[in-house]
């Protein structure tokens, strides 16, 4: 099938990668040339393990191609994916303005039938909207063309983006016409192999379904915070806690692992953004309010604690802190509303001094907090941890699960550290000598 996608993040690059795989000739349109001419040149932009094999042997096989123009893109399609940007306001609503413009050439560029699909994760209505400039811009135009407005929202992890598309829990496909619905399982049906796994549904049910699938997520891991916190204070192990409670499997183990708060680009923003969209429809979401703001406080309560620690001994001004991971989770370079970066902003501002390592982020953040005298990236983790007060691990990337404890302990000025991931075993760090601050159990003493 001939499939255009517009928009080459990680969702439109990963989709276009996938498609083509499964033999279907693919173009991928984005407006950036440097970004068109890097992938023409067989890189790709993003960090997203197996994504640029699948590119480069895909671009070469001839079933991927590049462009920067919607009319080439849309020249043999039989769909159009829209998976641009949908950045936050300031007041947390979702700007469509990227949406909305790619919807206006759609109809400048419509010379057959076609159907648009939403993949970019929009609030409710979006589609009803894109749909209306499509028709603005035919009937501009005085040309009438069958076209159909599916919504088909993305849950693909980062890191992990390549397996979840191809091998997913579920596809939700949104739409009232069955033609649609027939044209997008047939697409889809190498990935969803069962039948049972793509769901159709109405537009604005499917649009909904991704906000509700993040909220209940990002809502899971806010209680779980919001447990250890509890645990930290009543003297309890939140790791046991989890074992505990999961082992029931109303509730199971999967995604309540306790730590420095969600990042990302979905989880904050999506929360964010259906707490607005209830606003509009004169709905307070009290729940979803709270788990924004124990999701805000989580982000900094290592630092806090941090703080407290050095307060005994004149503050954190002038002390320097190791930093172990700038990435929001392991296994990518995003820093979208990364722990870390929050964390970092709030002990410099109190005159700390830091110095950074991860993998795969180090010079992204580089760039970012050049601005900041108090930060220095550094290129490798024992480096970092050289003549600092203590260490903060922030990211669970591999490398950081067995370090070498002894070298990290005769590299610190006092062998202290502070664990956002709760990735090791308290008894362990004890036996080593550390002063060993996780989450969801009390400081020792
Ligand atoms: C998420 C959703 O999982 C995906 O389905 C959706 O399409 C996009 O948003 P992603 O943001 O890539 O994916 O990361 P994910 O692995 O879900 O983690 C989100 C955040 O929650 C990270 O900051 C992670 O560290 C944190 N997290 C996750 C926890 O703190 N505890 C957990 O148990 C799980």
């Amino acid at each position: 099938m001939n499939v255009c996608i517009v928009g080459t993040g990680y969702v439109g690059l990963v989709s276009a990668a996938c498609f083509a795989e499964m033999g279907n000739d693919v173009v991928c349109v984005d407006v950036n040339p440097d970004v068109v001419s890097t992938l023409q040149a067989g890189k790709v932009h993003i960090y997203e393990p197996g994504l640029e094999d699948m590119v480069r042997r895909n671009y070469a096989e001839g079933r991927l191609i590049f462009t920067t123009s919607l009319a080439e893109g849309m020249e043999r399609a039989s769909f159009v994916f829209i998976t641009v940007g949908t950045p936050s306001r300031p007041d947390g609503s979702c700007d469509l303005c990227y949406v909305e413009q790619v919807a206006r050439e759609i109809g400048q560029n419509m010379h057959k039938p076609v159907i648009v699909v939403d993949k970019s994760t929009v609030p409710v209505g979006t589609a009803d909207r894109v749909r209306a400039i499509i028709r603005q811009e035919l009937d501009k135009r005085g040309v009438n063309h069958d076209f159909d407005v599916v919504s088909n929202p993305e849950f693909l992890k980062e890191g992990d983006a390549v397996s979840d598309f191809m091998k997913p829990d579920r596809v939700v496909v949104g739409t009232d016409n069955e033609k649609s619905a027939e044209y997008l399982k047939t697409l889809y049906a190498p990935f969803a192999r069962s039948r049972e796994k793509l769901i159709v549904m109405g537009v604005r049910s499917a649009e909904m379904t991704k906000y509700a699938a993040n909220c209940m997520l990002a809502t899971k891991i806010s209680f779980i915070n919001e447990i250890a916190n509890i645990c930290e204070r009543v003297g309890a192990d939140v790791r046991d806690v989890r074992i505990g409670i999961g082992s029931d499997h109303r509730i199971g183990y999967h995604f309540i692992y306790p730590g420095v708060g969600y990042g990302g680009s979905c989880f904050p923003k999506d929360v964010r953004a259906l707490i607005n969209t209830a606003h509009e429809f004169s709905f307070r979401p009290e729940l979803l309010e709270a788990v924004d703001t124990v999701n805000n406080r989580q982000k900094k309560r290592m630092a806090e604690r941090i703080a407290e620690y050095f307060a005994q001994q004149g503050g954190v001004s002038g002390k320097t802190l190791a930093v172990w991971g700038l990435a929001f989770k392991a296994n990518t370079d995003d820093t979208r509303e990364a722990a870390a970066l929050a964390m970092i902003e709030m002990l410099t501002a109190q005159g700390m001094r830091i110095r950074a390592f991860d993998p795969v982020a180090g010079e992204k953040v580089r760039e970012q907090l050049a601005h900041n005298p108090l930060v220095e990236i550094v290129d490798g983790q024992y480096e970092a941890v050289q003549g600092a007060q203590a260490l903060l691990v922030v990211t669970e990337w591999n490398q950081f699960r067995t370090p070498d404890f002894e070298r990290v302990k005769s590299l610190l000025t006092a062998p202290i550290l502070f664990d956002g991931r709760n990735l090791y075993p308290p008894s362990m760090m004890a036996e080593l000598g550390f002063a060993y601050f996780c989450v969801g159990r009390p400081d020792p003493a």
